[in-house]
């Protein structure tokens, strides 16, 4: 067989096409890892929306820290169990660690919290790119960067809903 140097080049410009493209939508894993712990964190709330549930859930040591004003400690997992149907659909993660905020340019940033989604065989999705997640959450800067910290204080063992 004989290629044409003319269809050769095309060919190599359709591969970088396609590795660029590819690098662009592809989340990279990142220093966040699925809680070994999951059973033994603690859902502080529920959030319903049509066929979704989320169950929200963190460390005990966190929901101190957050009852007492203090600083969630580094270690911290939240998890969002989110079900469709009642069937478990995947598990959203953010976990805080010392430094973690350093892999990040400060537009990006959020503090030292970094997000991953897991599918419910608990493997990482790498499909979705968590400048995504970070993007969103920048908005509760004031909170730590969540959305549903405010309802701990007034959690005494039942979800909140
Ligand atoms: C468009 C905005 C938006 C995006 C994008 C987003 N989130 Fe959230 N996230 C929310 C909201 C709002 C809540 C509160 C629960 C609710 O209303 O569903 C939340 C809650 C959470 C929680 C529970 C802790 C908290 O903040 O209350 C985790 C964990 C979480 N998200 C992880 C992620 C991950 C991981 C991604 C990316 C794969 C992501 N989020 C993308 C808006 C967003």
């Amino acid at each position: 067989m004989k290629f044409s140097a003319r269809s050769l080049a095309l060919a190599a410009l359709a591969a970088v096409a396609i590795l660029a493209i590819g690098w662009q939508v592809q989340a990279e894993p990142n220093r966040v890892s699925f809680p070994e712990n999951l059973d033994q964190l603690v859902h502080y709330t529920t959030v319903r929306r049509g066929n979704v549930t989320e169950h929200i859930m963190t460390t005990p040591e966190a929901i101190e820290a957050v009852k007492n004003r203090q600083p969630i400690p580094a270690g911290t997992h939240f998890v969002l169990v989110d079900y469709r149907d009642g069937k478990l659909y995947r598990y959203f993660v953010m976990e805080k660690g010392e430094g973690f905020g350093a892999d990040y340019d400060a537009r990006r940033r959020t503090a030292d919290w970094q997000f991953q989604w897991y599918w419910p065989d608990r493997s990482l999705n790498l499909n979705e790119n968590t400048a995504r997640c970070q993007s969103c959450h920048t908005s509760q800067q004031g909170a730590d960067y969540l959305f549903t910290a405010y309802r701990i204080p007034r959690f005494n063992g039942t979800p909140v809903e």
